[in-house]
């Protein structure tokens, strides 16, 4: 297939940008920038459209999709009465990285749901891609637009490498986005539980309650659904793994420490890719960038010194965590 390729800027929209929108309306694949990651999007109201994601990305069929939206009313259509905690939490964060999982609508489809009686609902904080979605004029379905189990694509080249002749459409920006993928905000039950970290912390997602203390879903749950009907599919399935082995530590590595370390884990000094971040912001920004480059490189082992503060912590040593399982 044929991709065409089209830049955006987020202040001046192209003519192109409406023939995507449209095009997308008809059933066409379009990678969008977000705030977040890039997305591999198609018209949610389209069942054929919607298959086509799973093709591309080589994704499982059981793994949900997150339906993006440009307006609160076209997010209405999608679920059923959604309660006071969406509102609230809406009204603060959107548009913003956070999607809440809410029982969804009937006429939302099993391929978007994988199954399950919820839907998972956002409305991204980029000028372009609130665009295209007004363009398109319905709600889109959009994965993070990665072959599966990369690490979602956060720079121009990691679409293009994973996507380019795959899809009808790439759309592309020069914004660095946030860099890690949504908060995911269970918000089905009685009681608030984020399935996954990101940028909407949990103590913004409580201060914005009224203080109501909120729980995020433990290893322990997520390996026990794995047994039973899963509520959150995506947590399952191996994630954001570079080739190469990942390795954490806290301590500051000196080249003497990195040779020990090298020589203890049976490889060559030039081998280990050290990733060193200080700051939340930046290692959200650089980390799946700079996983994707030392695979380019051919390092056989990533350590990795986390950022050990910030706003940005807790969805940044998720990623780590699940870099690190093999
Ligand atoms: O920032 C983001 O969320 C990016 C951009 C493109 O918007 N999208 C993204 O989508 O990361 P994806 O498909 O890579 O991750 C969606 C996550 C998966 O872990 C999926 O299992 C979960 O959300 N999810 C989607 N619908 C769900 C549902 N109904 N119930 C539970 N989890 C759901
Ligand atoms: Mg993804």
């Amino acid at each position: 297939m044929k991709t065409k390729i089209i830049h955006e800027n987020d202040e001046n929209f192209s003519d192109e940008l409406i023939v995507a929108g449209d095009k997308l309306n008809k059933g066409a694949l379009v990678v969008f920038p977000t705030e977040t990651v890039y997305g591999l999007g198609a018209n949610a109201l389209d069942s054929e459209a919607c298959k086509k994601i799973y093709f591309a990305k080589g994704r499982p069929s059981d793994n949900p999709l997150i339906v993006h939206v440009s307006s609160l009313t076209m997010a209405e259509n999608l679920f059923e009465n959604a309660g006071e905690y969406f509102y609230k939490l809406a009204l603060e964060f959107w548009p913003g990285p956070i999607s809440f999982i809410l029982k969804k609508h009937s006429s939302v489809s099993d391929i978007i749901s994988g199954g399950l009686d919820t839907v998972a609902v956002r409305m991204p904080n980029n000028k372009t891609a609130l665009k295209l979605i007004e363009y398109a004029g319905v709600p889109i379905a959009a994965p993070s637009a990665n072959i599966s189990g990369k690490p979602s694509p956060t720079r121009r080249e990691h679409v293009l490498n994973d996507l380019d002749g795959k899809v009808d459409y790439i759309i592309l920006s020069d914004d660095f986005p946030i860099g890690v993928e949504s908060t995911v905000l269970d918000l089905s039950d009685e009681k608030p539980v984020i399935l996954r970290p990101g940028a909407i912390s949990k103590s913004m997602i409580e201060r914005a309650l009224g203080g109501l203390s909120i729980k995020i879903i433990s290893d322990d749950e997520i390996k026990k659904q794995e047994k039973s009907p899963v509520k959150s599919p995506g947590m399952k399935y191996k994630h954001y793994s570079p080739s190469a082995s990942v390795f954490s530590t806290s301590e500051d590595m000196t080249e003497k420490k990195i040779c020990d370390f090298a020589l203890k884990h049976g490889v060559s000094r030039n081998m280990v890719k050290y990733l060193s971040y200080t700051d939340d912001v930046i290692m959200a920004r650089d980390l799946f960038a700079d996983f994707r480059q030392a695979d380019l490189e051919g390092y056989k082992i990533i350590l990795v010194k986390p950022a050990d503060g910030g706003e940005l912590i807790t969805a940044n040593l998720n990623r780590l965590e699940r870099a690190m399982e093999k």
